[in-house]
């Protein structure tokens, strides 16, 4: 009695660690829709090209749209013995409708159809991860505009360097999110290609329309030759690698968020529901959100890595290795989602039902980023800038700001705090405009040119990306 799809010439049966060792159904069959979607294209060609019947096809479609209900509904017996999820699903259908089940694998090869399946359920993927993406940068543009007014200290090597608006930190990240999002809609550009019709890795002989089942699934056009159809899986590592990108970017945010949650800073606080207590230090209140989510990226970097290492060694053209594509791609797809949508809301707050606005964002101690930025001389490059509108080369100015710090420094003051006559004793061509350059709004009001951080160029910047976001 055979017991697999293949097996009447196999004089053994596989052991149970075999099996267990090269099924994939546990994992696969989440591409459940993907399978079933990809055969009733199929199958409509199939018919379409009169090489099954108008009967055949009836019967495939009454049968898939049953097996979707049974999956749907929880009802549907998936089986080990089975392999991999495109066999259970082709095994129930010729169960249900008999021959027209058997048929439908005409001019088809699993290698060809899994290729399709994938494609075809990671192109939805992207389009979720698309529209979260969406809804971060609004969130982040949202908390840009509400601030852009406020002080933050701009660090270079951690050490203060310049004042920044805070608004204008938050649209940085925007910017990486926007490439974010290109980057995968170019991923998604090469992913919608169909390679059914490429059988095992050779073609076929049957007179399939492969553009006919392109377009029924929507996709850009057709793999062009049938070996790197069934073969590669760049589309996937090129989708990793994206979503490495975008793990990263969250990653360095969720280093700053920490940061900036620490007593020692004090700048920002998120909501109590997305950190957690201590079961010893009755104080605590950990930010263990933006910590896994940092923790998290290492696992989607570790991802692109084995899948990038599983297509090296690979001959043309299919290879079983490729059904090892499929859980590091899942949960990249997992990790990234649920990591999108948590940071969507704990930067831009939800929407509280009975008011329609958004609440519980992350909140910014203004006073605490001013006081910090007021640390660290962060207002020097403003004193050299206006030594040069004297007339100094900028090298001597940058010298003689040195001396003047040094001097604040000696004092445990402030450059702002220096007397006009201690400041002239650096140059003499120091009036008493000075102390308008000197301090942290002058020096934010300066910058105002495009992509600097004045708040005038916050808010255009907040009106580009809104218009581009809606
Ligand atoms: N489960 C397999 C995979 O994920 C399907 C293709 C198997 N093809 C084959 N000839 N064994 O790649």
């Amino acid at each position: 009695k055979k017991s697999q799809a293949w097996s009447a010439l196999f004089s053994e049966p596989m052991s149970d660690l075999v099996k267990r060792y090269t099924s994939s159904v546990f994992f696969d069959k989440r591409l459940w829709q993907a399978d079933i979607t990809g055969s009733l294209a199929h199958a409509e060609m199939l018919a379409a090209q009169g090489i099954i019947s108008a009967d055949d096809h009836a019967s495939i479609q009454k049968g898939m749209a049953q097996i979707w209900g049974e999956i749907e509904s929880g009802a549907f017996e998936w089986k080990l013995d089975l392999e991999d999820v495109h066999l259970n699903i082709e095994a129930r259908l010729t169960q249900l409708v008999g021959d027209a089940g058997k048929r439908l694998h005409t001019g088809r090869s699993r290698n060809d159809q899994v290729a399709t399946d994938v494609r075809l359920w990671l192109r939805s993927e992207i389009d979720l991860i698309g529209e979260l993406l969406v809804d971060l940068q609004k969130s982040l543009v949202d908390v840009a505009e509400a601030n852009a007014e406020v002080i933050l200290p701009g660090f270079t090597h951690l050490q203060v360097a310049q004042p920044v608006s805070f608004g204008h930190h938050m649209l940085a990240y925007v910017e990486m999110f926007s490439r974010d999002a290109e980057r995968f809609s170019e991923v998604r550009r090469r992913t919608n290609r169909l390679p059914l019709g490429s059988a095992a890795l050779a073609g076929t002989s049957y007179p399939l329309d492969r553009e006919r089942v392109a377009k029924t699934l929507a996709m850009d056009g057709v793999c062009q030759n049938s070996l790197d159809a069934v073969s590669d899986r760049d589309f996937a590592i090129e989708f990793t690698s994206a979503a490495s990108l975008t793990m990263v970017h969250i990653s360095r945010m969720s280093e700053e968020l920490i940061i900036w949650m620490s007593q020692n800073f004090g700048f920002i606080k998120i909501a109590d529901r997305f950190t957690t207590g201590s079961s010893i230090m009755p104080q605590k209140k950990n930010p263990d959100v933006p910590e896994l989510a940092r923790g998290k990226t290492g696992r989607v970097v570790g991802h692109l890595m084995g899948l990038i290492t599983l297509m090296k060694g690979q001959p043309l053209a299919y290879n079983k290795d490729n059904q090892e594509d499929k859980e590091p791609l899942f949960d990249t797809v997992d990790t990234l989602k649920d990591t999108l949508r948590i940071f969507s809301e704990m930067i831009g707050g939800q929407v509280n039902a009975a008011t329609g606005k958004k609440e519980g964002g992350i909140s910014v101690n203004a006073e605490a980023m001013e006081r910090a930025a007021l640390k660290g001389y962060a207002t020097a490059t403003d004193l050299a800038d206006y030594l040069v509108k004297k007339g100094l080369p900028f090298r001597d100015a940058h010298e003689t700001v040195a001396h003047a710090v040094k001097a604040a420094q000696s004092h445990a003051c402030d450059l702002s705090e220096l007397p006009l006559e201690v400041l002239q004793g650096f140059h003499a061509s120091i009036e008493k405009d000075v102390y308008e350059c000197l301090s942290l709004r002058g020096s934010l009001n300066a910058r105002n040119i495009l992509g600097g951080t004045a708040p005038a160029q916050v808010r255009a910047q907040v009106a580009r990306h809104r218009s581009r976001l809606d």
